[in-house]
């Protein structure tokens, strides 16, 4: 087990490159199995949820191999059984996608329910939905999902709420189903056109992934392909805060402006320099934050895997922020840990009340999910005084080489076993 020992208070200078995005390669991943043949990804991102939907598909029979350090060639050929156990499946949300991968080849998927972010309850009804409007029987026994079908049949779906899962899983399986299938009232988020951009490789015929209709023509075979994952918008978005919240002069290379575009404009409100570039995004902030209301929505609007970051730069801005979750029912437990370190945040529901202070003061805490984890580094990163974060395993499930990239933008940050002594200590 091991922790972050955090100095607070330098300002940032230099370059961060950004990594491919978790959840697209998420998704894409699973999405390998429709070929029964070999893909090559590229700007696969090393964060340990790839390493787990590496390890399934390899449990599954599958061949993997690094090419590189982020290029991955997968073989699924010999994958036989469509069944993912409770022992993989529980530690992330994603290996639900293996239900609409298995559907899409075999006719069948076994998957024990998935696991990740608590946020209070996180529904699959409307995966559900969509599998039977193609044609399978889903019941649930022994802890499994078990979905079937003689024949998938294109259908016309709408989705009662706004779901990036259920548009993903909706999507694999009824890319080789006979015939069309329309879903309305899809997710747009980036990484549901990265999906279909992936399957449209391998021979599929998706239209409009990224509007809130998506159109597939069913077809009868999948080929291997080669594919590059899109930078991660939350990674990314994420350093845009931390530069922020921290000050001084970052670019952030290698990102997509137009899925930032939320983000860089309640920064702007808040009085932070941006500059945008064709694929990179500059952040300066030397003057005080300003308060800046902010409501979570479904892509295009502000992420809700944003909101722990936004929620803790507020927390050290003029005037008070009122920060509303739109999305999840109870995304903000990470608040009592700012509040150690002298925020001050209410929370009444869905609903924050953010009173900024001038500084905060270093504290040991906790990541209590990933985001949140992004979150407690990032006060820590703009404390006075030395923080220790402890259950980084959540902040590495989304972040890659997050210590390394830290360091090189003047953070003064290390990573150290459990039992280590603070970093004072150990200089
Ligand atoms: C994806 O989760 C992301 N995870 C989450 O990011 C992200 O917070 C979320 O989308 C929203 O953007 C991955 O991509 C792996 P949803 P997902 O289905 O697909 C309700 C991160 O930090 N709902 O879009 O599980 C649900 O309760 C992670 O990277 C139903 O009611 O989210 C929620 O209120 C955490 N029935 C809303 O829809 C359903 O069948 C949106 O959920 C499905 C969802």
């Amino acid at each position: 087990m091991e922790k972050y020992i955090i100095e607070g208070g330098h300002r940032l200078h230099g370059e961060v490159e950004i990594s491919g995005a978790k959840n697209a390669v998420v998704a894409i991943i699973p999405a390998t199995i429709l070929a029964k043949d070999r893909c090559v990804i590229e700007n696969v991102p090393n964060i340990s949820d790839v390493s787990i939907l590496l390890h399934i598909l390899q449990d599954l029979g599958a061949k993997v191999s690094y090419l590189g350090k982020n290029t991955v060639e997968i073989d699924t050929s010999h994958i036989t059984e469509p069944v993912v156990p409770y022992e993989s499946s529980r530690h992330l949300r994603a290996s639900y996608y293996f239900l609409g991968a298995f559907l899409g080849r075999f006719n069948q998927a076994h998957v024990s329910p998935p696991g990740g972010c608590n946020f209070g309850v996180r529904p699959i009804d409307q995966h559900i939905k969509g599998f039977e409007a193609l044609g399978a029987s889903v019941s649930t026994d022994y802890g499994f999902i078990h979905a079937t079908a003689e024949e998938l049949y294109g259908s016309h779906i709408y989705l009662d709420v706004v779901s990036v899962g259920a548009t993903i899983n909706i999507m694999l399986a009824a890319v080789k189903a006979k015939g069309l299938t329309i879903l309305e009232n899809a997710a747009k988020e980036p990484h549901i056109v990265d999906l279909a951009n992936f399957l449209n490789s391998m021979g599929a015929d998706i239209r409009g992934a990224g509007t809130d209709v998506i159109k597939i023509h069913g077809v009868d075979v999948l080929r291997g392909t080669s594919y590059s994952i899109i930078p991660d918008q939350i990674e990314a978005g994420t350093y845009m805060t931390i530069a922020a919240a921290a000050g001084g002069d970052v670019l952030i290379k290698n990102v997509i402006p137009k899925h930032l575009e939320s983000i860089t404009d309640k920064l702007l409100q808040a009085g932070v320099s941006v500059t945008e570039y064709d694929d990179a995004i500059r952040i300066i902030r030397s003057k005080p934050l300003k308060k800046v209301n902010v409501k979570t929505m479904p892509h295009p609007g502000f992420p809700t895997d944003m909101q722990p970051q936004m929620t803790t730069l507020l927390a050290i801005a003029e005037g008070t922020s009122i920060v509303t979750e739109g999305v999840w029912d109870n995304r903000f437990k990470y608040v009592d840990e700012l509040r150690r370190m002298g925020a001050h945040i209410q929370v009444d529901g869905k609903v924050a009340v953010v009173e900024g202070v001038p500084q905060l003061t270093a504290a040991p805490v906790k990541a209590v999910d990933l985001r949140a984890g992004a979150a407690v580094l990032q006060a820590a990163l703009c404390a006075t005084g030395i923080s220790e974060v402890e259950d980084i395993h959540y902040i590495e499930r989304g972040y890659e080489d997050v210590v390394e990239k830290l360091q090189k933008i003047g953070c003064s940050i290390k990573k150290v076993p459990i039992s280590s002594p603070t970093l004072s200590q150990a200089q």
